[in-house]
């Protein structure tokens, strides 16, 4: 079943929000924090983690932009990650990539579509 994380409006445009929700039902993880990027009325979700060494990329919650605003931005050791796929270009994980989330607008809100019976948590 998916799950709802809130409405877009939620989400000022060019920001992006954390979020916490239960694992998928068959990936054996009881909960994954996510961000989820707006460009618009577009919106892209990846399991907030690093790939340089696994931490959350937010220094504060919801801080995960680059001061310009164009990337994503690891506060760590200051990886960006382009928003559209999550490649970093920049940073000690340059070339490599957020594991992406599929999310999909439903009726004006923010739904996570790959998991089976989890839910939401703020
Ligand atoms: S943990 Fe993100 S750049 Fe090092």
């Amino acid at each position: 079943m998916p799950v709802r994380l809130c409405r877009l409006a939620d989400i000022p445009d060019g920001q992006a929000r954390g979020f916490t929700t239960d694992g998928p039902a068959d990936s054996g993880t009881a909960q994954r924090r996510l961000l989820v990027a707006r460009r618009g009325g577009r919106v892209f979700a990846y399991v907030n983690s690093c790939p340089h060494v696994g931490l959350p990329l937010d220094w504060q919650p919801d801080r995960f932009m680059s001061p310009d605003g164009t990337f994503l931005h690891c506060a760590t050791h200051g990886a960006r990650f382009r928003v559209e796929d999550g490649f970093c270009v920049h940073g000690p994980c340059a070339g490599r990539s957020l594991t992406p989330v599929p999310v999909a607008l439903v009726d004006g809100a923010v739904v996570v579509t790959d998991t089976d019976g989890a839910t939401a948590k703020g």
